[in-house]
């Protein structure tokens, strides 16, 4: 058996299908776009029957990811299928996936069918796919809870039918490691015509043991793992990527496989799908969180300082965190920045950087020392500003315990000029009426998120915001050292994805939407 463990990224797919975690094409195309450097060997790009924004993003990253197959989701239906080798064909190696619930609960309540009904359908739906497609991937939806018994005789039926890759998923996530890890073992020795095809697992983070699940099953011959950045996914998420690559890296030595990630690019990957979602990542979350190589006891930074490894047991620069002992501040000139941003990942170009670079000496003037992150976001908020047309001009606040709370606006709204002026309970109530007043639509305040970017009192503070329009979750990020600042340019973001949002739509008028809410119940 290869040693060799494939990575199928399902961010886009079972990680979208996070409540609030909904992105647009051009969203789910950059981080598509990451994943292919990455190097991930799969990317399930979305769910194509369940819209049309779903099944152009699929068909935009089918088009142009060349170096990851491309995956799309269908239930084991005939339509289902055949939208999702539409949307998936142009790719250089498409995977259809498709997959239906095997475990009695499912059968009896959701599905209504008996195991011989089950057994038809998935004869006929993988046939069905294997005459479209040469590389199909099949599903035994809450595997965990199945009979292993009919878990045997799916799979062979499946594997008979045309499928070159068994996904077994935790979906609830539900079991204990060992025995996950013996369902898989059970699996590779009973089902006579296993060898024909790879075993995958899938596994949910319900009790927290999703990425020990996947370890087990690998163990037992598991030779694909379903996982996504940061964990994302349904309720409590899917194996985290970044923690099941690492730990077969560190630990290579007991778990003798590998993967092909360039793990090099976990940390970018990591940030660019938190600022999307607006999903912060946990300061102590394993291998991305802010903390995960930070030493703060005494003892541990003494140790440190003599060995690395007495406290470290992999390098940040592994997961692409560079070091610089270039450390900003105002007196750093053009050139120094310029170096900074390549550090840090960042090509930009001439006419971009005079623009950042000015924001930079703002900053650099309010603020001591400009830590890494406070670059990063810089750039994030000089292209948010850039992509869109209402923004901030200017900005000033009256506040105070015993005083009404008023702010007064000018923005820059589809090339206008507006000046504005208004009260709320709070300043950033007091902002947000204002904004909603220019653009003449008030959607709601679903969620308000603020987090300090760097550790001292004068960090630029992070705001993401979450609003609902037309039943529909648009999120925005931005930063700055004023809050009330951040919180404004975040709900302008925001605002500015909505406006974005019905100029396409309005464009794709006529195209009937299935919303991603009514497939849950898959
Ligand atoms: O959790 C699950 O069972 C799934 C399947 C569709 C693979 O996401
Ligand atoms: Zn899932």
């Amino acid at each position: 058996m290869s040693n060799r463990v494939l990575i199928f990224d399902t961010t886009l797919r079972d990680g979208e299908q996070s409540p609030g975690a909904s992105m647009n094409q051009e969203e789910k195309l950059s981080i598509a776009r990451l994943l292919q450097e990455l190097k991930v060997d799969i990317i399930e790009a979305g769910f194509p029957i369940a819209s049309k924004g779903d099944f152009n993003s699929v068909q935009a990253i089918a088009r142009e990811i060349k170096d990851c197959q491309i995956a799309g989701l269908a239930r084991a239906k005939h339509e289902d299928i055949e939208t999702a080798w539409n949307a998936v064909k142009e790719a250089k190696n498409p995977r259809i996936h498709t997959f239906i619930a095997t475990s009695p609960i499912h059968m009896q309540y959701k599905l209504k069918l008996t195991e011989d009904q089950v057994l038809e359908k998935i004869k006929d739906s993988v046939s069905f796919a294997r005459n479209l497609c040469p590389n199909i991937e099949w599903s035994c939806e809450d595997g965990g809870r199945s009979s292993i018994d009919f878990l045997y005789r799916c799979i062979e039926l499946a594997i008979s039918s045309g499928a070159t890759t068994i996904n077994i998923p935790d979906t609830v996530g539900y079991t204990l490691p060992y025995e996950f890890g013996e369902i898989i073992k059970k699996v590779k020795n009973n089902v006579p015509n296993i060898d024909n095809a790879i075993i995958s697992v899938h596994c949910h983070n319900d009790l927290g043991l999703a990425v020990a699940n996947s370890l087990n099953a690998v163990e037992n011959g598991a030779r694909q793992i379903e996982c996504t950045i940061n964990g994302l996914g349904e309720r409590a998420g899917n194996a985290a990527l970044e923690e099941v690559v690492m730990a077969m890296k560190v630990r290579s030595d007991l778990l003798k496989v590998h993967t092909e990630i360039n793990t090099e690019s976990i940390s970018k990957t990591s940030k660019l799908v938190s600022s999307i979602t607006g999903f912060p990542v946990q300061p102590n979350k394993a291998i991305v969180g802010a903390n995960a190589f930070a030493h703060e006891s005494g003892i541990h930074q003494d140790g440190v300082l003599k060995n690395v490894e007495t406290y470290e047991i992999m390098s940040p620069e592994s997961i692409g965190l560079k070091k610089s002992s270039l450390v900003l501040g105002k007196h750093s000139g053009k050139h120094a920045f310029k170096e900074k941003l390549k550090i840090l990942g960042y090509d930009v170009g001439d006419n971009y950087i005079n623009e950042i670079f000015a924001k930079f000496k703002m900053l650099a003037d309010k603020k001591k020392d400009v830590y890494d992150e406070d670059i990063i976001a810089l750039v994030d908020d000089t292209h948010i500003n850039q992509i869109n047309t209402l923004k901030l001009l200017n900005l000033s606040i009256m506040s105070g315990t015993n005083s009404k709370h008023v702010a007064s606006l000018e923005l820059d709204f589809k090339g206008e000029i507006k000046e504005i002026s208004g009260s709320g309970n709070g300043p950033v109530d007091a902002v947000f009426s204002c904004i909603a007043k220019v653009v003449g639509f008030s959607p709601k305040l679903k969620l308000y998120n603020i987090n300090a970017i760097t550790p001292d009192s004068d960090a630029q503070g992070e705001v993401a915001v979450k609003l609902e329009y037309l039943n529909k979750e648009f999120i925005g990020k931005a930063s700055d050292i004023d809050i009330i600042v951040a919180s404004a340019k975040s709900y302008i973001n925001a605002i500015n994805k909505i406006i974005n949002f019905e100029k396409n739509s309005n464009m794709q008028e006529g195209v009937s939407e299935i919303s991603l809410t009514n497939m849950k119940g898959i």
